[in-house]
């Protein structure tokens, strides 16, 4: 097949990490003989030094005219002060492509138990996936900003959602269950928030439609707590944008590094954005230490959710999975006394296996 995919490297480790995850899929396109066309664009901190904005308007449509999209990283130090934050670049381009479901793969694994801080045994049968809404709530509500009123500054978000926004993520959640043990977690703060109550009713009335699917709700707080002491118990969570911000960090490191993990970004139709959940890494950027495992599986959920190819993405996934078991390491998951491999060398060792 052909494909046209935009690769929006952005800041700090970003650039490292994109590369490898080009190289994977230059990869499978010789063993399959498809043509990727790849096209590299700014956003977030290098957007703004190149063009004064973290997302022009003409990177936007030709991501819009492409079949996928492969992101880096955005942010840094350099721009922490700036009035404009790389961060709009990444939020403009989730709200401009109307990516409203955000799927973040959390998959221990058993080799590298010993990077997590929790225990094996809890551990051990923990895959779960959080659907994240991610064009509405907290972050996007009106009004937002700062306003002087009566001689006191004040600072206003709002948390907002339509039963339209809650059906549609809280139905691709269902959809996802269906296809694996079929429980889906939703996540709120029914006990407070208005917008959490009708989250909670139109979750519970859209499950009706699922009949293999379990549903059950969880209070955020009480969420958070269960992902370290219970995390095997989870299938698909479903939460609002900022709750699955924050619980998908945390998620994070029960794997035992956020360099590995991947995440899709999805809409209506199959375009999507493909991100490592991991940030910019300034500390570490251009030292060539990076992991480029969130990337690169990444790159397999683009195969597998905007190109329809799940043979190729499931290639890259065992190809991973075999590094991993063959004690390939790069700093982050690292024991003491292991071989640490380059950002490079581990893409490389990944390649190999596919
Ligand atoms: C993420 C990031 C972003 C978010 C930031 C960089 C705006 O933390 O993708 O999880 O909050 O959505
Ligand atoms: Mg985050």
């Amino acid at each position: 097949m052909n494909a046209k995919i935009i690769t929006l490297p952005g800041d700090g480790i970003g650039p490292e990490v994109t590369a490898e995850a080009v190289r994977a899929l230059n990869g499978i396109a010789a063993k399959f003989s498809h043509h990727f066309e790849f096209e590299e664009h700014f956003i977030g901190g290098c957007a703004i030094d190149a063009t004064g904005t973290p997302l022009a308007e003409a990177t936007l449509d030709a991501c819009r005219n492409a079949n996928a999209v492969l992101l880096g990283a955005v942010g840094g130090p350099k721009w922490d002060r700036g009035e404009v934050r790389p961060e709009q670049g990444l939020l403009g381009l989730r709200k401009g492509l109307g990516l409203y479901a955000n799927l973040r793969p959390v998959k221990p694994h058993s080799a590298l138990a010993h990077a997590s801080p929790l225990r094996a045994d809890k551990l051990a049968g923990v895959d779960f996936i959080v659907v994240r809404e991610l064009t509405g709530g907290l972050y996007f509500g009106k009004p937002q900003g700062r306003f002087d009123q009566d001689g006191h500054k004040r600072a206003i978000d709002t948390l907002e959602y339509t039963d339209v926004e809650i059906r549609r993520i809280v139905d691709l959640a269902c959809r996802m269950a269906s296809a694996r043990r079929a429980r889906v977690t939703s996540v709120d703060k029914a006990n407070v928030l208005a917008s959490s109550k009708l989250w909670r009713e139109i979750a519970t009335q859209t499950a009706l439609a699922y009949s293999a699917v379990t549903l059950d709700h969880l209070l955020v707080d009480t969420c958070a707590m269960r992902l370290v002491v219970a995390p095997a118990s989870f299938d698909v969570i479903v939460t609002e944008n900022m709750f699955g911000d924050i619980l998908t960090d945390e998620a994070a490191v029960l794997v035992g590094s956020m360099g590995l993990l991947p995440s899709a970004s999805l809409g209506a139709g199959a375009l999507g954005v493909y991100e490592p959940i991991h940030g910019s890494a300034p500390d570490i950027a251009g030292k060539g230490i990076a992991n480029p495992i969130g990337a690169i599986l990444s790159a397999a959920m683009l195969l597998r959710h905007s190109l329809n190819l799940p043979r190729e993405a499931e290639m890259i996934e065992r190809a991973v999975d075999r590094a991993l078991s063959d004690g390939c390491r790069t700093a982050d998951i690292a024991q003491a006394g292991e071989r640490v491999l380059s950002t490079q060398a581990m893409a490389d060792a990944i390649i190999e296996r596919m």
